[in-house]
């Protein structure tokens, strides 16, 4: 039963030098507009009961809150649900916060990325790190007691020492579930072409795998659990909405580019304006690519979103049993009350111990 929702906002004030995101620069006319759309495409949809509702972007901050209360008084949202919303720091302020609260959003994702100005500025972001932190203080004071906070590593020139300061910092704010990233080189992004054209430098894969064993010590010395390969919460404070992704649950997506898993289909939405807005005004769902997904590579996506929840992996069944004992033999998984979970050794080359279920 599909119980969760993802409504993607792809608007940004600008975009920042790494970033590949299905988002462009907008008026709050064009924000409008779309946000009609999105709602005519809801009323498309089955009118299921929503366990968590996801706002992801671009920013989806960037609209007005009571454009987002809108679209929640179409949603048949259930009572404790997780609803969050992505915030970009440039994009709000205290009175504009608490009417998100106000709204029905009751969980943040900022986007912080860094606290030292120098890659921030690097990596085009709009923020400084005080502006950062001081729209986290506000998020606070405006009632929100359940915030994420995504930072970035491996950024060019980022020492371990740099590392290290980001993750004082962000221990010191305690928020209750931290995102971190290692830096993606996304062809086509300003960022990218400074690294063709020799203006800047990868971080050396050692350096990197240091990196990430160094965060993963750190956070879990300051009480965090590391739930997932990128994803660290307090006790009980795991992302419920992204979980369902990793359980293979099912979720419908809305808006531009939104993908969703309904049924036994894999879809993804129109990701230009012209055609998603075409087919909302033909009563059609936006769809631009539908696939079905066939009961093996259904057992392969189970293995491989997963096996990425640290804690919880996954039971092996059928035909994969041999193979999860092989990786077990190999020291690349362990069992846990009877599911496999990637050990440390698995953790450092998890894309390549996914890659073993496909096929
Ligand atoms: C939609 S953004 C979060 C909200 C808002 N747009 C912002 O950036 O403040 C999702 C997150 O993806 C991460 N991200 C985006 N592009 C990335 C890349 N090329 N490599 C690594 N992480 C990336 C960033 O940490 C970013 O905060
Ligand atoms: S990182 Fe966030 S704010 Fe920056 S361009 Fe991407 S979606 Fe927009």
């Amino acid at each position: 039963m599909t119980d969760a929702i993802y409504i993607h906002i792809p608007f940004c004030i600008n975009r920042c030098q790494y970033c590949d995101f299905l988002s462009f620069k907008s008026t709050p006319n064009k924000r409008r507009e779309y946000v009609e759309y999105l709602k005519k495409e809801i009323k498309l949809s089955t009118r299921f009961e929503y366990d968590t509702v996801y706002f992801g972007g671009g920013t989806p901050s960037l609209l007005d809150p009571r454009e987002v209360e809108e679209i929640l008084e179409l949603l048949n949202v259930k009572r404790n649900a997780e609803v969050t919303l992505e915030v970009n720091p440039k994009s709000v302020d205290f009175e504009k916060l608490r009417a998100f609260r106000d709204a029905g959003i009751n969980r943040l994702s900022i986007g912080v990325q860094s606290f030292d100005p120098h890659y921030l500025k690097l990596i085009g972001r709009l923020h400084t790190d005080i502006e950062a932190e001081e729209i986290y203080r506000d998020a606070r004071k405006a009632g929100f007691d359940n915030i994420s906070l995504d930072l970035m590593f491996s950024l060019p020139g980022q020492s371990i020492e740099d590392v290290k300061r980001d993750l004082v910092k962000i221990t010191e704010l305690r928020p209750e579930h931290i995102s971190i990233y290692s830096l993606i080189w996304e062809e086509g992004t300003p960022l990218y072409d400074r690294l063709v054209n020799g203006e800047l430098k990868e971080t050396d894969n050692e350096i990197e795998a240091k990196m990430y064993e160094f965060i993963i010590d750190f956070l879990k010395s300051k009480g965090y659990i590391h739930y997932e390969v990128s994803n660290f919460s307090l006790p009980g404070k795991e992302a419920r909405h992204n979980t369902k992704y990793w359980e293979n649950k099912e979720y419908l997506g809305a808006g531009l580019g939104a993908s969703g898993y309904i049924g036994n289909q894999r879809y993804k939405n129109a990701v230009n304006f012209e055609d998603y807005y075409g087919k909302i005004d033909n009563n059609e769902k936006p769809y631009e690519q539908v696939e079905e997904v066939n009961e093996k590579e259904k057992e392969e996506y189970r293995y491989i979103l997963g096996l990425r929840l640290l804690e919880k992996g996954v039971e092996a069944e059928g035909e994969y049993i041999n193979k999860c004992l092989e990786l077990e033999k190999k020291g690349y998984l362990i069992r846990k009350s009877g599911r496999y979970i990637l050990t440390p050794k698995g953790l450092m080359v998890a894309n390549n111990v996914f890659e073993e279920f496909i096929g």
